[in-house]
């Protein structure tokens, strides 16, 4: 193994440059030749591949976004654009590929893998929404986001005593809404793994008010959608105002916690050791701050599942 490639794909995430400049300074140490491909799988179709050294990751661990840039690659679905980046990847002699990104950036590693590329993955999505490790790069960042921001609405709701429903990212997965609901003290959390009743929201609200309550956060994952409707629904059985927001793109920006750092930094470096050690397919993941690699077919076929137990807690704590 001589030369590496690393790309950063799909949705971005805080603490991905972390990733990627742990992969390329670990290259280097190694004295292994590194590459970084720009826009994700769309850099590899266009060949947009150069070669990195030292100062090409300098002064990025702290900043969100992804310096690699990403994409969303249609082509690469299409085997044209496939084997135009087969094709690149092999022009430039890459001996090994690491993939930083969530599951569909995953199953693009997974396809370049059964094609006879060494590729490795590391889960860089705020999503959190892959079941085999605790966590994915960025979703802790994205969760702080969040608790910020409800933080803030809480000042508006109380003074004003409306609900705000306030909508989160993460995709079809409820882990930033439960995460950043238990932290923030929501009253009520919204995720797709549960569904919601409106009578019982609307039942919370009413005792609420009747004991005095002046703030009331309702956090909805966007899985669920409509979070306009909902005020409306509420709106029709409970005396209250109420006020939307979709904190968005906001939450998948920032600089990225230390957490998100760190398990970027252990992550690139536990990618570059087992692509050096002649491994293929592989995903990384963490469990009980452990770092490990498994099976990417074998960590693709399993379903993510929602904490029971911290919606549970959320519920108690909101009483
Ligand atoms: P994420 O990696 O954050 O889940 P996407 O689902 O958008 O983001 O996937 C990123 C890219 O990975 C896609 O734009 C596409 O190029 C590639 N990809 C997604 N699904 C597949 C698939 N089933 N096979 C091959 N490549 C895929
Ligand atoms: O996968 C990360 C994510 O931020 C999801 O939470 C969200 O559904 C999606 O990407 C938004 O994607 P885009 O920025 O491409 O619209």
């Amino acid at each position: 193994m001589k030369r590496i490639a690393v790309l950063t794909s799909g949705g971005d995430a805080p603490g991905m440059n972390a990733a990627y400049r742990a992969v390329v300074r670990v290259c280097i140490y190694h004295n292994l030749e590194i590459f970084g491909v720009y826009k994700g799988y769309q850099g590899l179709i266009d060949d947009e591949i150069v070669q990195l050294d030292v100062s090409s990751v300098g002064d990025i661990i702290h900043r969100g976004g992804t310096r690699l840039r990403s994409a969303r690659c249609l082509a690469f679905l299409e085997d044209e654009g496939f084997f135009k980046a087969v094709a690149n990847i092999k022009k430039h002699q890459i001996d090994g590929l690491v993939v930083i990104g969530g599951d569909g950036s995953f199953r693009g590693a997974q396809k370049l893998s059964r094609a006879g590329i060494n590729a490795v993955g590391i889960p860089g999505t705020i999503d959190n929404d892959l079941a085999y490790t605790d966590y994915t790069i960025g979703f802790d960042t994205a969760v702080n986001t969040v608790v910020n921001a409800i933080g803030n609405l809480r000042d508006t709701s109380t003074s004003h005593g409306n609900a705000n429903i306030v909508e989160v990212m993460g995709r079809h997965c409820g882990d930033i809404a439960l995460y950043a609901g238990l932290a923030g003290g929501a009253e009520t959390i919204i995720i797709p793994e549960v569904g919601f009743d409106i009578e019982d929201i609307a039942y919370k609200l009413k005792r609420g008010l009747e004991r005095g309550k002046q703030h009331n956060i309702i956090l909805v994952a966007e899985g669920i959608g409509h979070p306009y409707e909902i005020a409306g629904e509420i709106e029709k059985r409970v005396n209250i105002n109420t006020r939307v927001t979709v904190i968005g793109h906001l939450q998948r920006g920032g600089s990225p916690t230390a957490f998100d750092r760190n398990l970027g930094s252990r992550m690139g470096y536990h990618a570059v050791k087992i692509l050096t050690a002649g491994a293929s397919s592989r995903v990384i993941g963490m469990k009980g701050n452990q770092i490990f690699d498994m099976d990417i077919d074998e960590a693709l076929q399993q379903e993510k599942e929602i904490d029971g137990s911290i919606y549970e807690l959320a519920n108690i704590l909101s009483i």
